[in-house]
């Protein structure tokens, strides 16, 4: 059971992204828009779509696959898997626990977590408390997402900005003094109301007229998470770098959200950073919700842009509204 507080890291990552990819030219033809409204607008030129026959846990079992043999380590020896996502493949069971099975991880306990593109963030802080408190030993956090199927094809301001991927690490214990250094994780509840999906629930059970008014896709008030990211982005970096004890010069590399790149942009110039050291992966896949950060995560690590000793902001934002940062001493 409970045993003593040790430090905590990411020991393995692993990403999947479907090989269908739908570019601005190709939305032109379904929706009244352009490939430089687009770029200029958000940065992104393409973004992947999962066939009809995968669903998130297949996305995701492969992320998973390729982060546990990035750790060395076989299925069996995961103690608990938790799955950020907002399109699992049914209201329940779990995603976590349809991953469990395809991947054989028969020892894990698994349950999925809600907090939309900040998911994968709030996992790894849980993740993390598990192993330093020496309840598990290796945890897999994965953010996966078919945000294909809950895009209304006749939005196009959401149309244009998601994509379907998803992203892998496995968390266990690493030598004193690397791993995470600190979490800053937050909600403003009053904000629900600029990004959901309305029906479906128990509130709006699906129902002919939900589906007829298109109450099953995403909704969402563009410019007011705009606002909301951009303020919120730079702010929580920052807490968790004074949680750290560390300021913006110790920082070795940012992996932020993947959402905009303007959002991205402001958050570089919050933290004073150099454009080299920060990933930025919208360009080719927009945004993946809770995918996002751990496919830019494994993409940086695999580019061998992450070295032993550097410090690493992993900060995200989303639906609730929710955010998250991290600070990481890679090791
Ligand atoms: O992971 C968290 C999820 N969400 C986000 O991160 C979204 C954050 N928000 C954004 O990235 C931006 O707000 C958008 C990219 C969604 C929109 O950009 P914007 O600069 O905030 O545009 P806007 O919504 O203020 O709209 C400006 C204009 C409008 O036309 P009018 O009313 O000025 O004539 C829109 O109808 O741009 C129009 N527009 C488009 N035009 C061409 C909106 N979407 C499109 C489009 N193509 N796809």
């Amino acid at each position: 059971m409970v045993n003593k507080v040790c430090s905590v890291g990411i020991i393995g990552t692993g990403s999947y992204l479907p090989e269908t990819i739908v570019t601005n030219e190709d939305l032109e033809k379904i929706i009244d828009t352009n490939d430089e409204w687009i770029v200029t607008r958000t940065g992104i030129s393409e973004r992947r779509k999962a066939p009809p026959e995968m669903a998130t846990s297949d996305l995701g079992a492969i992320a998973a696959q390729r982060a546990i043999e990035s750790a060395n380590l076989r299925p069996e020896d995961i103690d608990l898997i938790i799955v950020a996502t907002i399109t699992p493949d049914m209201l329940f069971p779990s995603t976590a626990c349809i991953i469990q099975e395809k991947i054989g991880a028969t020892k894990a306990a698994a349950f999925d977590l809600s907090a939309a593109c900040t998911g994968f963030i709030y996992g790894l802080s849980i993740a993390a408390q598990f192993i330093a408190t020496g309840m598990y030993k290796y945890v897999l956090v994965i953010g996966a997402e078919v945000l294909s199927r809950i895009l209304n094809p006749k939005d196009r301001s959401t149309l244009i900005l998601f994509g379907d991927g998803a992203g892998a690490a496995v968390l266990g214990p690493v030598e004193e003094g690397y791993g995470f250094l600190s979490f800053d994780l937050g909600a403003e509840g009053s904000g629900g109301d600029l990004l959901y999906i309305k029906a479906g629930g128990s509130r709006f059970p699906a129902s002919k007229e939900t589906v007829e008014k298109g109450e099953h896709y995403i909704k969402m008030v563009g410019n007011e998470v705009f606002k909301f990211a951009v303020r919120i982005m730079g702010e929580t970096s920052l807490k968790a770098l004074e949680k750290a004890g560390l300021t913006q010069d110790d920082v070795n590399y940012l992996i932020p959200h993947q959402a905009n790149i303007r959002i991205v942009d402001a958050a570089v110039k919050r933290l004073k950073l150099a454009t080299e050291k920060v990933y930025v992966n919208l360009d080719k896949y927009g945004n993946m919700s809770g995918a996002s950060v751990p496919v830019a995560l494994d993409e940086a690590v695999r580019k061998g842009r992450i070295n032993k000793g550097d410090n690493v902001i992993l900060v995200g934002f989303g639906a609730g509204l929710t955010w998250g940062s991290c600070v990481i001493r890679w090791s």
